[in-house]
């Protein structure tokens, strides 16, 4: 077999694999979209001094009644997800998990009926080793009646994070647990954080175990309330961008974790930017912000419809990182449309620079690999600069200003 043969032969090969090689539950084709309580909420448990914070069924009520009312539903948004925080310090006398009888008075089930009586799916969250991250009891001995108490919740989605766990264990554990949630008979998409931990001690995730056992997964750190800790996550996924990118398609995910937009951290541009990258990694879009009191310029970068479906689009292809010069790093991400053997893209530009003015900035589309001789019909997905939006031939210069920290992103779609 000659060396291209061969090359081809294994592209059919992926081919054929790539189905058998995944979680097949028929959950999470597109990234997951929602919103989850723990970057923003985390641990507060003082109802008395906080109660429009602490983590509490009037916590998720609301936020399930904000979904609907403000338009969040409507642009997909429609997972409500626990995280830590919501149990009781010990199980009942029958070793079942229970919510804290003081702040889930009602019971969990009542909470995910009025979850689902909204068109909304319910989510949460345990651990896999002894306790949970905060010292709640964890699933360790418990995997099988664990599972079915999140089915008989009628649960949709169950987040398994790895404190108090031995990390060798997980490569087993964390399958045997999607077994068990098979085993329910309950469609519940299943996020693992599993690589998380392993990568935390310098182990090589089993990424293609993880692809096959969960719908989606944490890789790295969590992501806190700055510009510092975002900029960290994004440089570290491009750095094993060549490792987590031939894992992810649709039904699995990687995480790089929750949109901290709305919150404290973040300026605008740099908001933007999060909306941006997450958009070209395929990444799950799980807010976590108080959407009572969000700014309205921050709802509309949450909603903006565009950039949703670049997000969620049909091919589930990650996106990179291809190159970065003069303080700009560029992102590319294959979408639909393809026309013969032509993908259309999402191109982030990320200005890393910070002094003070927008930086311009020049480029053609063949500098970025795109080479569909008809050209490209360019997008703003941010609507700001009308003057970039018409099409272009790959060896046409488009030429635009980055501000600082902040991002130009585009769509280019095949001309035909
Ligand atoms: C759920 O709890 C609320 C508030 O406690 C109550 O009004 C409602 O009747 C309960 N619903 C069900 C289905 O139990
Ligand atoms: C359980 O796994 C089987 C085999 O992969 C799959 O066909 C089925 O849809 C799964 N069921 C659930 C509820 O996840």
């Amino acid at each position: 077999m000659n060396k291209k043969l061969e090359f081809s032969s294994l592209i059919l090969l992926l081919q054929i694999m790539t189905p058998t090689n995944s979680l097949h539950n028929g959950l999470a084709l597109r990234p997951p979209m929602g919103w989850m309580s723990w970057e923003r909420y985390r641990c507060i448990t003082d109802c008395e001094n906080y109660p429009e914070e602490c983590i509490s069924e009037t916590l998720y009520r609301k936020v399930a009644d904000i979904l609907v009312d403000e338009g969040y539903k409507n642009k997909g948004y429609e997972y409500v997800i626990i995280d830590d925080c919501w149990l009781s310090k010990s199980r009942d006398e029958n070793g079942n998990l229970q919510p804290d009888p003081e702040r889930f008075p009602s019971g969990i089930k009542n909470l995910s009926d009025y979850i689902h009586s909204k068109g909304l799916k319910f989510g949460m969250y345990e651990d896999y080793g002894t306790k949970t991250c905060e010292g709640y009891p964890g699933m360790i001995d418990y995997l099988k009646q664990d599972s079915n108490k999140f089915a008989e919740w009628e649960v949709d989605y169950l987040k398994v994070d790895g404190c108090n766990a031995d990390t060798r264990k997980m490569d087993k554990g964390y399958p045997e647990l999607g077994r068990y949630l098979n085993e329910t008979g309950r469609p519940i998409v299943y996020s693992c954080s599993w690589p998380a931990y392993q990568e935390g001690e310098d182990m090589s995730p089993d990424y293609a175990s993880i692809a096959k056992h969960c719908n989606l997964w944490r890789n790295y750190d969590d992501i806190q309330d700055s510009y510092y800790s975002l900029m960290n996550i994004i440089d570290h996924f491009a750095s094993q961008q060549e490792v987590y990118i031939p894992n992810a398609g649709p039904g699995h995910w990687n995480d790089p974790d929750m949109l901290i937009i709305g919150n404290f951290g973040l300026s605008y541009e740099q908001s933007k930017l999060q909306m941006a990258i997450w958009a070209i990694l395929a990444a799950p879009l799980l807010m976590s912000t108080d959407l009572n009191s969000i700014r309205p310029e921050y709802k509309d970068i949450l909603q903006n419809e565009d950039i949703i479906a670049v997000n969620q689009d049909p091919l589930g292809i990650q996106g990179r990182r291809i190159f970065k010069k003069l303080g700009i790093q560029v992102w590319t991400r294959p979408i639909t449309p393809v026309y013969q053997t032509y993908y259309s893209y999402a191109i982030a530009f990320v200005s890393r620079r910070q002094d003070g003015v927008p930086y311009p900035f020049n480029v053609t589309l063949q500098d970025l690999g795109l080479y569909y001789p008809g050209g490209y019909k360019i997008t703003d997905l941010f609507k700001e600069d009308p003057a970039l939006v018409r099409v272009y031939k790959p060896e046409s210069i488009i030429k635009f200003r980055v501000k600082p920290t902040g991002v130009v992103f585009i769509r280019a779609d095949i001309n035909n």
